[in-house]
């Protein structure tokens, strides 16, 4: 079955398209918004490489001519070196504003794909195709696209939409079981930020969700893309504040990250005992109840996802988020919830409270 979402965004909308083996219809799609065959430059991870390999013949079998570049697995990949690399390989495949960019691969080669589009040639369409289920869920929707700075996470880059979202649920077959399982966190956080519904479908189908049941996977991405686009409907450059409610459990979390090292725990992980963070905060807030805890917590842990931290620091997690962006003359910001299906952002919240959700959680 497949099943379309569209991100309404006066002329720059688009079509999230969501089904198993989507990749083999890849030039109808591509034909029905770019009419013409022309020039493709497919981005894709190297470690997806049968999937860009597959892509490609269809679009050459369609008369396209392919500019198929490889980007090394990692984060490492999302820099100055790499995007430079890019531009040049895409100037010498003479690459213009008529061609057409192809990202394929999770959320490294999406942000990256996505800024090369952005900026070469002062904007070029782009064509996400998401292979994780991190960035079929989150990253692939929305526009966000960049690379990091040493030490300065996404730090550069642009705001550049998609022309198409091409979800094909196949490629997660290949996904590790951990990455996959991480992914899971972003769709919780959709739940309980916003669609009750979709935390109540969770908790129901939570084993078949870990064993990627392809019918409970598609219903989970296509209303995870619909939370994200309504988000990004009503605050497309995160002007009015709304967008802000995607980072539940995200404040705690990049702190987690970043005490923890990058690699020991993948993002979705440190999300996941983020959000439990956020909760255990709103509940001594008096602003959720003990049962709503428990139940979040209850869902992350059927879904495989640690929810404690055996070594926090809270006191040196607490110097990282002074650093977030969302620090305010000391006192911290968050997204905390109310109920399931709802949250707020709460200012002013002290180093004692915050530190203490840290230590409850662990
Ligand atoms: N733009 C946004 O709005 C947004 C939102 C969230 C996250 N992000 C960014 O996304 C990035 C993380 O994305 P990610 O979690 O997808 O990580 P990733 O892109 O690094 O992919 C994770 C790993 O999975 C491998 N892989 C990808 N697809 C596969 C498949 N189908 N089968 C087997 N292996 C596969 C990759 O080679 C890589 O090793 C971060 O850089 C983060 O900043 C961006
Ligand atoms: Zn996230």
């Amino acid at each position: 079955m497949q099943h379309t979402v569209n991100v309404q965004l006066a002329e720059r909308s688009y079509a999230i398209h969501i089904g198993r083996g989507l990749l083999n219809e890849l030039p109808e799609r591509i034909a029905s918004r770019f009419h013409k065959p022309g020039h493709a430059v497919i981005i894709f991870d190297q470690g997806v490489a049968a999937y860009s390999r597959h892509a490609s013949q269809g679009l050459v079998d369609a008369g396209w001519r392919v500019s198929p570049i490889s980007i090394p697995s990692g984060e490492s990949s999302k820099s100055v070196d790499q995007i430079a690399k890019l531009w040049q390989e895409m100037l010498e495949q003479k690459t213009d504003r008529g061609s057409l960019v192809i990202a394929i691969g999770g959320g490294v080669v999406g942000d990256l794909a996505g800024f090369a589009a952005a900026s070469f040639a002062r904007g070029i369409p782009l064509v996400q195709i998401p292979t994780t289920l991190l960035s079929q869920v989150d990253s692939s929707v929305g526009g966000k696209t960049g690379i990091n700075l040493p030490g300065a996470k996404n730090i550069v880059g642009a705001f550049w939409q998609p022309s198409m979202v091409i979800i094909d649920s196949e490629t997660l077959d290949s996904l590790p079981r951990r990455e996959y399982v991480s992914g899971l966190a972003e769709v919780a956080k959709y739940g309980v930020i916003l669609m009750p519904e979709l935390f109540e479908y969770l908790e129901q189908n939570a084993a078949l969700a870990i064993g990627k049941d392809s019918e409970v996977v598609r219903h989970l991405v296509a209303e995870s893309c619909r939370a994200k686009a309504a988000v990004v409907q009503e605050d497309e450059r995160e002007t009015s504040g709304r967008r802000a409610i995607l980072n539940y459990g995200h404040t705690f979390a990049h702190a987690i990250e970043s005490v923890a090292g990058y690699g020991k725990l993948l993002h979705g992980e440190a999300v996941a005992i983020g959000m439990h963070m956020a909760a255990l905060l709103a509940q001594r807030l008096g602003r959720l109840e003990a049962s709503a805890v428990e139940r979040q917590q209850k869902l992350l842990t059927a879904l495989d996802l640690p929810t404690s931290l055996s070594s926090a620091d809270a006191k040196q997690m607490w110097d990282v988020m002074q650093h977030d962006k969302k620090v305010q003359h000391g006192k911290l910001r968050f997204i905390l919830p109310t109920r399931i299906g709802h949250v707020e952002l709460v200012e002013g919240v002290s180093a004692e409270d915050a530190c203490w959700a840290i230590q409850a959680a662990s």
